[in-house]
């Protein structure tokens, strides 16, 4: 291993140590396809304006149509869509076919079953090293009372919460 792959994985190591919950991102893409990945670099910015963040890998295949479109939405996973998260995380062609979905703003794919879900208009992008983020205004959200508590992601691992004793 090269002394840049060792600062990289110890970099990742580190980075895994804080806990996140997971979503999966969605627009529609420039052919008119639903377009989505699994992301857990959600982040809150701002209550007023209402503004949240988000970062792609730059190198990524569905750069240009997260950079063309209007809005996104990010769906926030519970417990019981592991599953839909590890869709999302791989390379399926139509990671779409078989899930309940709704369509939100800017005729995005809203996830049927998840937490949360924000429907966002793509506000700015921003150069982040190696990934580009992303800023939306939220102009609609939702939680899901009847949802499962969030599905958690640490230490490179999908995790649930446990009660506090
Ligand atoms: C828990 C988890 C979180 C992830 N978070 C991100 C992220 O924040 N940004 C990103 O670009 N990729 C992230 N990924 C990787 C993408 O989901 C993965 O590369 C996906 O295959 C990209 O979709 P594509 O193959 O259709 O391009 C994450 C994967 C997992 C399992």
């Amino acid at each position: 291993m090269s002394p840049a792959d060792t600062t990289h994985r110890s970099l990742r190591q580190s980075l895994g140590q804080f806990a996140t919950g997971v979503t999966v991102v969605t627009a529609r893409g420039l052919d008119g396809r639903f377009v989505g990945l699994t992301v857990n670099s959600f982040a809150s910015v701002s209550l007023d304006p209402p503004l949240i963040l988000w970062s792609l890998t730059a190198d990524s295949k569905l750069l240009p149509a997260f950079s063309a479109c209007t809005h996104f939405a990010v769906n926030v996973l519970s417990a019981d869509q592991a599953d839909i998260s590890r869709r999302f995380a791989g390379a399926r062609v139509d990671k779409f076919s078989g899930l309940d979905l709704r369509v939100g703003a800017g005729d995005t794919p809203l996830i049927v079953g998840c937490c949360a879900s924000f429907e966002c208009r793509r506000e700015t992008q921003h150069d982040g090293g190696d990934h580009v983020i992303f800023v939306g205004h939220v102009e609609r959200h939702h939680r899901n009372k009847e949802a499962p508590a969030p599905l958690l992601y640490y230490g490179g691992h999908y995790r649930n919460l446990a009660p506090q004793s």
